[in-house]
């Protein structure tokens, strides 16, 4: 696998990176994962956005990189079978003795790498999953995308260990996302997710489904589902740049409406489909 590691292009197995990089110290860092079809990035512009914001929010200056994003992400689509999958890039502050303050003049360690979409292993269809409710036990600055995802990691085990494929997370009784995932409840035929704040990481596949949503005239609210809602909600699906758009269909064990995927998220999975398919032919970005 060819990765792209401070301006060079090198075999993984040969990268590496500082054992006093703060990304390793501190989990100092951001990151993006870009989905990639038919050779194609899907709102990389928006991704970018979102990168150039967490690193504002981390006092990290995007003017110090002199990469050229787009020339990176091109060759690393390039390097996936049929051009499927996604791109990951991670940006540290950067290797220095270890002091929790920001280094004088560490450059900033940037890595990149692409990496086959890898098959769903939930129930069924493969956009099927279940899922468990937890405690949000992560601060309060989700909406900045760092790789310091210890809690995130913790959720998502708790969640495998129960044989699920997803923690809902619930904080103050909303469920505002999930661990991996943004999450969407539909009540009576009405979307209600959490709106974009410093609770949730406002997710690229979140808004896109959003923009689905309004085109299919689906009536849709901003707002944290309580957990009440959750649970006694006709459906719930989740959306993440490597899940793209799933189905829960049981919550910690019992099953979310009937149990069976519901016609407001077929919709949506079937129009998410279509979006896809424009993109890989690049009438969509
Ligand atoms: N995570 N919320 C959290 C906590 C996430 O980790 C993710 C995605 C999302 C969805 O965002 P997007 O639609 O932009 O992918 C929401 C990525 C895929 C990951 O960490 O692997």
């Amino acid at each position: 696998m060819l990765v792209y590691l401070n301006g060079d292009w090198i075999p993984g197995e040969d990268a590496c990176v500082s054992v006093f990089d703060r990304g390793f110290i501190f989990g100092d860092s951001v990151y993006e994962v870009i989905p990639v079809y038919g050779y194609r990035l899907f709102r990389e512009a928006t991704h970018l956005s979102r990168l150039k914001a967490s690193m504002l929010a981390v006092g990290m200056d995007m003017n110090a990189l002199t990469v050229t994003w787009s020339a990176v992400f091109a060759r690393l689509a390039e390097t996936l079978p049929s051009g499927e999958g996604t791109v990951y890039l991670q940006v540290t502050r950067g290797a220095a003795p270890r002091q929790h303050t920001f280094p004088a003049n560490a450059p900033l360690t940037v890595f990149a790498y692409a990496r086959p979409r890898v098959p769903e292993t939930g129930v069924g269809t493969g956009y099927e999953i279940s899922a468990i409710l937890c405690d949000d036990i992560r601060w309060t600055r989700c909406d900045i995308k760092t790789a310091s995802l210890i809690a995130n990691v913790l959720l998502a085990q708790e969640a495998a260990a129960r044989g699920a494929e997803e923690a809902l997370l619930v904080r103050d009784d909303r469920v505002n996302e999930g661990a991996v995932s943004n999450v969407f409840v539909v009540r009576a035929g009405r979307l209600l997710t959490a709106p974009r704040n410093h609770l949730i990481l406002g997710g690229v596949t979140r808004d896109v489904v959003l923009e689905l949503a309004a085109g299919l005239g689906i009536p849709f609210e901003e707002r944290a589902p309580s957990r009440a809602e959750l649970l006694g909600a006709d459906e719930v699906f989740i959306t993440s740049s490597g899940r793209e758009v799933a189905a829960v269909t049981r919550i910690d064990d019992r099953p979310v409406g009937d149990g069976r995927l519901g016609p407001v998220f077929r919709r949506l999975h079937a129009a998410f489909q279509t979006f896809k398919e424009e993109v890989r032919i690049g009438t969509r970005t």
